[in-house]
């Protein structure tokens, strides 16, 4: 496995890059805005294709380069389903996994220092985020922090993991890198609390001020959505109810980007074909499946996903690859449900 430990220095943010070979599919979790010229330079020079860019929870600390690198590599973002932030690729929930090619993330729901807090664990580690750090826990009086949930997150998820399992956080300010599960049972002060009551105590009374990069980071970290409306002001753009009245209608495919993880779990738009986004490439090209299709039958290729993001990145390629009738559902599978279009499992 590659596994790379990034630091940003200014805000002391740790990234993580993973993969599980050289030449194959990476993930990155935590991305600092400033730092994604250094992440891509990585990413070439150990010849990886990033195709997820993750955040544990919306930073208030530093800009998220969930955006940036979506837009240079195209890359799925995703973060947790609580999440505020206006719109990524894909949202994850407790249970669900994260997977790149060889390697898979099982995700934990683990609120306190935030609402969308989320840790991630792979195989014998885990990146806590700001849930868990190193002789420490994240703060929880802003961003709709709870102590209360934070303990619970802490004891009733992280501590229950084998003691040996390596604990990776999302900050650290005085140069540790890593601990362990059972370390932190024993060295944590924070932990060192007799009840939930004296835990939440604690946690009231820590008087922090706010980080400096607050009223910055907070706001820019909920735009991260692309701009749907730049395909919808090229014409490349269905409402939900505008796709609802063309389903099924003869000249019209859809074409649904998700992972099978995604369908099984929301349904699938009735007579949809299946090309997963991290395989668009070879549907769209001349000589693929998706291009065929529509130059021998003359069909509108319809993409949707999730929220609309993943599509729209899949119609702006599909055009640049020729398929001039190529559109997608503005919103995604989110607006085609609050739309009340079909949907079968
Ligand atoms: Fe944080």
């Amino acid at each position: 496995m590659i596994f790379r430990q990034l630091f940003d220095a200014t805000s002391g943010t740790y990234t993580y890059l993973l993969a599980s070979r050289h030449g194959g599919e990476a993930l990155v979790i935590d991305p600092v805005l400033e730092r994604v010229d250094r992440y891509l330079q990585l990413v070439r020079e150990l010849d990886l294709k990033l195709v997820k860019a993750v955040d544990t929870h919306l930073h208030a600390d530093h800009v998220t380069g969930l955006g940036a690198l979506r837009d240079r590599t195209h890359c799925i973002s995703v973060m947790g389903e609580q999440s505020r932030a206006d719109v990524v690729s894909m949202r994850v929930t407790e249970g669900d996994r994260i997977t790149i090619e060889g390697l898979s993330l099982d995700v934990l729901y683990t609120p306190g220092h935030t609402d969308d807090s989320y840790s991630f664990l792979l195989r014998d580690r885990i990146f806590t985020g700001d849930t868990l750090l190193i002789r420490g826990t994240g703060r929880t009086d802003f961003q709709n922090g709870d102590p209360r949930a934070q303990y619970d997150s802490i004891y009733n998820k992280l501590m229950k993991l084998p003691e040996e399992t390596l604990v990776y956080p999302a900050h650290d300010y005085k140069g540790e890198t890593v601990s362990t599960i059972g370390e932190e049972k024993l060295f944590n002060p924070r932990l060192k609390v007799k009840s939930i009551d004296e835990y939440v105590e604690v946690m009231n009374n820590l008087k922090l001020a706010n980080p400096k990069m607050m009223d910055v980071a907070v706001p820019a970290n909920m735009q991260v959505g692309l701009r749907q409306a730049e395909i919808a002001n090229k014409g490349w753009a269905l409402s939900a109810a505008e796709a609802i009245a063309l389903c099924g209608r003869p000249g019209v495919t859809m074409v649904d980007l998700r992972e099978q993880g995604e369908r099984d779990k929301h349904g699938v738009i009735p007579g949809s074909l299946h090309a997963p986004y991290s395989e668009l490439h070879a549907f769209v090209r001349a000589g693929g499946m998706l291009h065929e299709l529509a130059a021998a039958t003359g069909k509108r290729v319809v993409f949707y996903c999730a929220y609309g993001e993943r599509s729209a990145m899949a119609v702006q390629a599909a055009q640049d690859a020729g398929i001039g009738s190529a559109c997608h559902i503005e919103g995604g599978i989110a607006a085609w449900k609050s739309a009340s279009g079909p949907l079968t499992r």
